[in-house]
């Protein structure tokens, strides 16, 4: 199926996608992040909106822009999108977060430049919020959406995400995989819904990956509403 061949069928539906990474400011020059680019929460993005959703993109930093028709909000730290996440949360029908929120910040950022000495410098941190922990809490009739990065025992760690933090599906990637992960134009996933069933996808561009997801949220959406 070529893009255009996807009816409307996310019409009237509102969905929130995260993506990117966090930033966690050390000082004002420094500060703690990871590999996301961001291209697979984008390409979710338009897909969606292609398939007739209303979407608000909530995107840590990256390089690229937003799709046509999608509104963003940017932020940089986990806290921002938390933020961002919670006071947009009740407008929303589905929450895919492909975001890689950083999971610690560093407990004090110094407002000056921290200088270098002769000795080892500790940086000490503190917890972020989980933010799809947080939202799996006050769901409601919303589809949750998460993924799961991993470099080993992908399909257990990855159930044990769906169930800690009360999704709907989840998409696991192992990124020790050549054209998986960060940084790849490509993903190689399993998408785990909460029954426990899988299925493992072959290597796809982001785009086609982004499609079946969607396409397992349209039915789970049928599914409830019967
Ligand atoms: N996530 C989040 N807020 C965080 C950390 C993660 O919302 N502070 C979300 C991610 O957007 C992703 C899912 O939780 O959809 C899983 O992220 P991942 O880093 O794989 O799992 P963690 O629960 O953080 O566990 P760990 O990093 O220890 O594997
Ligand atoms: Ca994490």
């Amino acid at each position: 199926l070529f893009k255009s061949d996807y009816s409307k069928d996310l019409e009237g539906r509102k969905i929130i996608v995260t993506a990117g990474p966090t930033q966690e400011p050390i000082d004002p020059v420094r500060y703690i992040t990871n590999h996301s680019t961001g291209k697979m929460g984008y390409a979710i993005a338009k897909a969606a909106k292609n398939r007739g959703a209303e979407v608000l993109l909530i995107s840590g930093p990256t390089n690229l822009s937003a799709p046509d028709g999608v509104k963003i909000i940017n932020v940089v730290t986990a806290n921002e999108m938390y933020e961002a996440v919670l006071n947009n949360l009740k407008d929303a029908d589905i929450v895919i977060k492909s975001a890689a929120v950083a999971d610690y910040r560093p407990k004090n950022k110094s407002d000056v430049k921290i200088k270098k000495s002769d000795d080892d410098l500790n940086i000490e941190l503190t917890r972020n919020p989980d933010i799809l922990y947080e939202i799996g809490k006050i769901k409601g009739n919303r589809i949750l959406v998460g993924f799961a990065a991993e470099t080993n025992d992908v399909l257990n760690n990855a159930l044990k995400k769906i169930k800690k933090k009360n999704l709907d599906l989840i998409v696991a990637n192992d990124i020790t995989q050549k054209g998986a992960g960060f940084k790849s134009e490509t993903n190689i996933v399993t998408i785990i819904d909460k029954n426990g069933n899988y299925k493992s996808l072959k290597k796809m561009t982001k785009e086609e990956v982004a499609d079946v997801i969607l396409d397992k949220v349209v039915d789970m959406i049928l599914k409830k509403e019967g």
